[in-house]
């Protein structure tokens, strides 16, 4: 009696899904809602916000904070300065605004797991990033040696907590977690430059002060089979 359990609860996740997305659907999409501007952005206009906007207007979650000289945008519990929208390409920029502080050893601030695993099918998906390639910082109870995946990160390191930047396609998979390894945090990487792979933490620094690209909302569909089953490969850490 396992399967109608099991399709019992599939059913209801998709008429959930459904559900939701009909009414993001009426809430966000008024046509009336006025472009503004946001720092230095001209014409600004959906998925994103402001404040002051009736609560039609946008979502929620692109909603802008504007000065006179950034825009920005809060997500999860970090500020993120907006310093282009790529309307055609339905994606913005977003560059951590603590890298501002001329902090010489930075963490990056993002938060969210790579997504795809509780992705439904046609479930709006927000926030997003670009590129499915990211930097993973580990930090470790033991000195990691002899891997080559394993680049140091001494100065956020202490004398009994090793601090380690993973880069490359494989490096969220848990297959390289070294047993005495805990994720710390992870950033994603821009589109516009090489993948990288083993990289350094200068390098991964140099990469979060160029920032990186985030989607506007959009519905999940099933990708390409390949970039299916790459990713059930891949467990999240
Ligand atoms: C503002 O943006 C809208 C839609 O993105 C576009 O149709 C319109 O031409 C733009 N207006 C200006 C003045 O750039
Ligand atoms: C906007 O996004 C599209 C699609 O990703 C890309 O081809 C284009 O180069 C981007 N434009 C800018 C100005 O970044
Ligand atoms: C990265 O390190 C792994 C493990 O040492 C190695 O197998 C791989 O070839 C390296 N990749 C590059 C581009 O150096
Ligand atoms: C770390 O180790 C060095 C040398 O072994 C020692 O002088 C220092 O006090 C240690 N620091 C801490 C925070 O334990």
């Amino acid at each position: 009696m396992v399967m109608p359990a099991v399709l019992n609860s599939l059913t209801f996740l998709c008429v959930l899904a459904v559900l939701a997305a009909g009414q993001a659907e009426g809430r966000h999409h008024d046509p009336d809602c006025p472009s503004f501007s946001c720092g230095p952005l001209r014409n600004v206009s959906f998925p994103f916000r402001q404040a002051s906007d009736p609560p039609g207007c946008g979502y929620q979650s692109y909603e802008l904070i504007c000065s006179d000289t950034k825009a920005a945008i809060r997500i999860d519990d970090a500020t993120y300065y907006v310093p282009a929208i790529n309307y055609s390409g339905s994606s913005f920029w977003v560059i951590d605004a603590n890298m501002d502080l001329y902090n010489s050893c930075p963490l990056p601030r993002w938060n969210r797991p790579p997504s795809t695993y509780h992705y439904n099918m046609n479930m709006e998906v927000e926030l997003d990033p670009l590129v499915d390639s990211q930097a993973c910082f580990l930090k470790c109870s033991r000195e990691v040696k002899d891997n080559g995946m394993y680049m140091p990160v001494a100065c956020l390191s202490t004398n009994d907590t090793y601090v380690y930047v993973l880069t490359g396609d494989e490096s969220n998979s848990m297959e390289y977690l070294e047993p005495s390894c805990g994720y710390l945090a992870m950033t994603p990487q821009p589109w516009d430059s090489p993948v990288l792979e083993n990289a350094s933490y200068a390098d991964v620094v140099k990469s979060m002060r160029s920032g990186f690209a985030v989607l506007f909302p959009f519905r999940y569909h099933r990708r390409s089979i390949n970039v299916c089953l790459r990713r059930e490969i891949r467990l999240r850490i």
